[in-house]
């Protein structure tokens, strides 16, 4: 038993020209990107007088894998609710009373101001986030969680409602699209369970196919492989790469280090807030700001050496598979 990730394939003509397009640029914090799809300054967010996070400056490279790691605390998951309008950064232009204009929050995605704006504009936008499986959600069937995720869904516009024909029309169309979606994260024979009734690692599936319902410009995937079995991590491994390799820019936050150096293109360093690193990941891993940035925080993270997979872990990993195989029946 082991999580070897396999033999790497050779790299796909998109991956080679991801890694390719941030070659030349310098692993340093904040450093500018040749095409940045995101480019966000001065986001800070305190809660009470502690400094959850602190980026001045940060740019996402389009259409390459990006991940952002760090010590649990570090403020990830806040740094992703900021860029993506599930939260609002306390530098935040104000009327009265707000930071000076040049200390603002500012946010730029595929070239046009974001600033300010809620989750579901920005969603709009083609910048999206997936969320574990809400319980409210998991008493939907998969199919309807999928149509949840859909543009232009018939049943929130009475006006199209009315419509009845228009309404028939895009209802097949967005169900079509749907069962295309789960065809290929292979789902589709789950379409009429309850989504509660999915494995985690199955929820983790539905939750991108989900996302993709939008057809977003760039995925936003906070923690995808927590609480999926080794067995199916090489499937969203798979899923994620060929993201990708469509066209889409990926932001992802993991703990997953064997994962995070397999498929990313560039890797984000945070701590305490700040981002304390970023590079290539062979580089950034490497990198003595990092591992002390972990070991600062706590001294077991497992900085992705396989030498450091020891048998007992292997063994409960192992245990982990043979139980989720059993219960779920994971395909
Ligand atoms: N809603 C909140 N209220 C108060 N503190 C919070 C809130 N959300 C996050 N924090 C604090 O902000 C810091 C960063 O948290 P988080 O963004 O969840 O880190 P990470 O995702 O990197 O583990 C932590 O110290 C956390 O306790
Ligand atoms: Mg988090």
């Amino acid at each position: 038993m082991s999580t070897d990730l396999g033999v790497t394939p050779a790299p796909t003509k998109a991956a080679a020209a991801a890694t390719a397009s941030v070659a030349a640029v310098s692993p340093l914090p904040g450093v500018p990107k040749p095409d940045p799809i995101l480019v966000v300054d001065n986001i800070v967010r305190q809660f009470g007088g502690m400094t959850a996070v602190n980026v001045p400056h940060l740019e996402v490279q389009r259409g390459i894998i990006t991940a952002l790691i760090g010590p649990n605390g570090a403020g990830k998951t806040t740094f992703f609710n900021l860029i993506t309008g599930f939260d609002k950064p306390s530098s935040a232009p104000r009327l009265i009373g707000g930071p000076k204009s040049d200390h603002a929050a500012r946010s730029m995605f595929n070239g046009r101001s974001v600033n300010n704006m809620g989750a579901a504009k920005v969603a709009q936008r083609g910048m999206v986030r997936t969320f574990q499986l809400t319980k409210a959600l998991s008493r939907l069937t998969v199919l309807e969680n999928m149509l949840l995720g859909a543009k232009d869904q018939p049943g929130e516009n009475l006006f199209a409602a009315v419509i009845k024909p228009l309404w028939a029309a895009r209802e097949r169309e967005i169900t079509a699209q749907a069962e295309d979606l789960l065809q290929r994260f292979k789902l589709l024979e789950k379409k009429n369970d309850m989504a509660g009734s999915l494995s985690g690692g199955q929820k983790k599936l539905l939750e991108m196919a989900r996302a993709l319902m939008s057809e977003p410009t760039m995925i936003m995937l906070d923690e995808p492989m927590a609480g999926v079995n080794p067995a199916l991590t090489q499937s969203l491994l798979g899923h994620i790469k060929s993201l990708r390799d469509e066209g889409m820019t990926v932001l992802f936050v993991e703990h997953d280090m064997h994962m995070v150096r397999h498929i990313s293109d560039w890797v984000v360093v945070m701590a305490e807030g700040k981002v304390v690193a970023e590079g290539p990941s062979a580089t950034v891993m490497d990198d003595q700001a990092v591992i002390d940035a972990y070991l600062g925080a706590h001294h077991d993270t497992d900085l992705g050496d396989d030498s450091l997979l020891t048998d007992e872990v292997a063994e409960e990993l192992a245990k982990e598979v043979e139980l989720e195989n059993r219960t779920e029946g994971d395909a």
